[in-house]
């Protein structure tokens, strides 16, 4: 039996790579090792329960304040005697946080093939994302196997020439299996009472290179808006980045129409975007969801690896600047033939099938 390790450490890569466990594991065809480095603690742990998978290995590397220097040193560290131990034929990675790059490497140095899962987005932009753009690529340049969840991702990979010495596949994302697991038409909870009758406009914010001035420009177009449609209520889940919570208790504490609360789980999450008028965000996965529910999302971001989402009309990215958030958001709440043409995007990312995909090829190639 071929043994595949997965290994992850943050909420979006958790998210992402729990249907794929939950397939591989199904199969019986696999011996499947879960090792996470909880680069995020708590937010790790959220995904982890409401998908009832437990780790094999748990290397526990997050700290407060932690440097891109500290995840990848801690993660390189903490995962060469595993891989020694463990002897995967595979390990299989997700995306572009600095566990993921630092889990590719450290399979590398130990001379251990590399799967991809959410391969070949890019923006060639190397401070936007920062630092994800070069971990990801850092990993392409690793990685075995490419899962790539569209062709524009496998064309990147492509033009890059990886098909010299990997293999590419367009599998679609596996978000979109996720949501198979969470959205339901009979879901309640007492935020969505609060809510009521006005019309909710969901916000995450996290990015780092948003840290600072440009997340305090979103935070003061929020107010805006608030200023200006008295039927809009805004929730926003608060990353458990200390540096994103300070800002947001500064700018936004005590206004009537906006309501902080802790990280959502999966679960909530996901239902409160579908029951949601608009969403601002600067997440790559909230830019994948978004589209399976017909949301428009507004991008905090002056740059995308996921224009896929644009093209299919259910993204704009608005960028940073106060007046563009809040012109943006006017447009939406007045014109209804403009709100009404996100409703009937097609979903770019796929069809919920990309584990079943990404399962059989690993069946066929190890
Ligand atoms: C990380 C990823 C980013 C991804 C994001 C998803 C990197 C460099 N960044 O960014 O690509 O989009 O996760 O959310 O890999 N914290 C907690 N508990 C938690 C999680 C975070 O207390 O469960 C706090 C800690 O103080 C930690 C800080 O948040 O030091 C920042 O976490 P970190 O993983 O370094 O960066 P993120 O901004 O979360
Ligand atoms: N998400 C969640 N709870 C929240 C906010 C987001 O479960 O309070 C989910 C969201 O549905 C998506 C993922 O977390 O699947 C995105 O994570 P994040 O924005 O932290 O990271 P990114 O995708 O930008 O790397």
């Amino acid at each position: 039996m071929k043994k595949v390790m997965l290994v992850f450490g943050t909420r979006p890569e958790a998210i992402k790579m729990a249907p794929l466990i939950k397939e591989l594991a199904r199969r019986k065809t696999f011996d499947v090792k879960v090792c996470v480095t909880a680069q995020h603690r708590q937010m790790l742990d959220q995904v982890m329960e409401i998908f009832d998978i437990d780790s094999d290995h748990d290397i526990n590397i997050m700290k407060q304040g932690q440097t891109l220097t500290d995840i990848t040193e801690r993660v390189l560290k903490g995962l060469e005697s595993i891989i020694k131990e463990e002897k995967p034929d595979v390990l299989l990675v997700h995306g572009d946080t600095t566990t993921t790059m630092a889990g590719a490497l450290a399979a590398y140095y130990n001379s251990t093939p590399v799967g991809h899962v959410e391969a070949g987005l890019r923006t060639y932009n190397k401070y936007s994302p920062y630092p994800e753009e070069v971990n990801r690529q850092i990993v392409g340049s690793i990685a075995d196997y490419h899962f790539a969840p569209t062709e524009l991702s496998k064309s990147n990979l492509l033009a890059e020439r990886k098909d010299q010495n990997s293999n590419i596949y367009v599998t679609g994302n596996t978000a979109i299996d996720a949501m198979k697991y969470t959205v339901s038409d009979d879901y309640t909870n007492e935020v969505i009472d609060w809510v009521s009758d006005s019309k909710m406009i969901l916000l995450t914010t996290h990015r780092r290179e948003n840290l600072g001035e440009p997340m305090r420009h979103i935070f003061r177009a929020v107010k805006e808006i608030v200023g200006r449609h008295d039927d809009v209520k805004f929730v926003f889940p608060v990353h458990l980045n200390p540096l994103v919570r300070q800002l947001a208790e500064e700018e936004l504490q005590g206004i009537d129409q906006i309501k902080m609360i802790e990280p959502l789980g999966v679960t909530d999450f996901h239902n409160f975007m579908s029951r949601s008028k608009i969403i601002l965000s600067d997440s790559g996965g909230v830019q994948e969801e978004a589209p399976s529910l017909g949301k428009p999302v507004l991008v905090l971001r002056d740059t995308t690896e996921r224009p896929e989402g644009i093209e299919a009309g259910t993204l704009v990215m608005v960028g940073t600047d106060k007046d563009r958030i809040v012109e943006e958001v006017d447009k939406l709440l007045s014109d209804e033939d403009y709100y009404s043409s996100f409703k009937d995007a097609k979903n770019p990312y796929g069809d919920g099938t990309a584990s079943m995909q990404i399962a059989d090829i690993l069946e066929k190639v190890l």
